[in-house]
């Protein structure tokens, strides 16, 4: 049937077969927490397949149980883990100077939520060590691929331009081509295999970088990852999104931390209906309610 005679039924239809069998086959897909340009970047695809075998996007789809290269086109193209090592420099900064100092003489817990290939995770640690803290760092991510790459550690030594030269220094190996994160770093940081629609890790974090993940989930999936995160958290631990996300978390009353110019984190409590957006400062006086008001 030509796509002009298909109904959009059946192209929800067609399109939430293929993210059930990105999700079977490779945990990518998520059918009922994709956002919407995750099911326009599905629906292109298949689209495309259709095309080659002359038949409707829904036959398409309902063909992908038979059909594994075509599943992998999908999966391939929904696979978005673009990250870096200090990536949002102002975030990492503020972390250093406004937040690591605050945190009790404990050993303190990180953790990467949706780390892709564990340059957030490393970068945490770095900047905690170079505080000279004791801590430990989980990055988690549902991409097996990407938690094996993160365990490996290895990445291109074009990738030391993205971090400050003393963190390149005293916590990276490179040679010729190749960085490698310093042993002393990896053995603090560890990675699962975790679909945080599903779960998400247990803990009493310090510490939780959330970045560049909301993106993939519809509302109110993400949201409710979100709060499950927040749960998650120390009484004086912060959640951090991209900046770009921040307004999205604060529209659903979580209570924000800012920093510094820019950079606003998400603290436990609830945000009230005459708080200001955002608050002003982080640690709040006297302990309690923060200031800014
Ligand atoms: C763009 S990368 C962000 C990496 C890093 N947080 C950063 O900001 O640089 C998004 C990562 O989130 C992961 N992700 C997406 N949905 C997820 C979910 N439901 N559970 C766990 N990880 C997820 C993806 O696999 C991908 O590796």
């Amino acid at each position: 049937m030509p796509q002009g005679e298909v109904t959009s039924q059946e192209v929800d239809r067609a399109v939430d077969l293929a993210l059930a069998a990105a999700e079977q086959t490779h945990g990518v897909g998520r059918a009922m927490a994709a956002p919407g340009w995750v099911r326009d970047r599905v629906l292109t695809i298949l689209q495309c397949q259709a095309e080659r075998l002359g038949v409707s996007a829904l036959l398409a789809a309902e063909r992908l149980r038979r059909n594994q290269s075509a599943v992998e086109e999908i999966v391939a193209a929904l696979r978005v883990g673009e990250t870096r090592f200090y990536r949002d420099p102002l975030a990492w900064e503020a972390i250093a100077s406004a937040v690591v100092p605050t945190l009790p003489n404990r050993p303190i817990a990180g953790l990467s939520a949706g780390c892709s290939t564990g340059e957030e995770a490393y970068t945490l640690a770095m900047v905690l060590a170079s505080a000279g803290r004791r801590f430990s760092v989980l990055g988690v991510d549902r991409s097996q691929d990407a938690v094996t790459a993160a365990r490996e550690a290895t990445y291109s030594a074009e990738a030391a331009c993205h971090l400050p030269p003393a963190y390149v220094r005293r916590y990276c190996e490179v040679d010729g081509s190749a960085l490698q994160v310093c042993k002393e770093l990896r053995s603090l940081v560890s990675f699962e295999v975790c679909d945080l629609v599903s779960t998400v890790p247990r803990g009493g974090f310090h510490i939780i970088l959330f970045k560049n993940v909301l993106l993939y989930l519809a509302s109110p999936a993400g949201e409710a990852v979100a709060r499950r995160l927040m749960a998650e958290l120390d009484p004086r631990g912060l959640l951090f999104t991209a900046a770009s996300e921040v307004p999205r978390l604060c529209g659903v009353g979580i209570a924000t931390a800012r920093l510094a110019s820019g950079v606003t984190a998400f603290r436990v409590g609830a945000r009230t209906g005459s708080e200001p957006p955002p608050p002003l400062t982080w640690p709040p006086p006297h302990g309690g309610q923060e200031g800014g008001k």
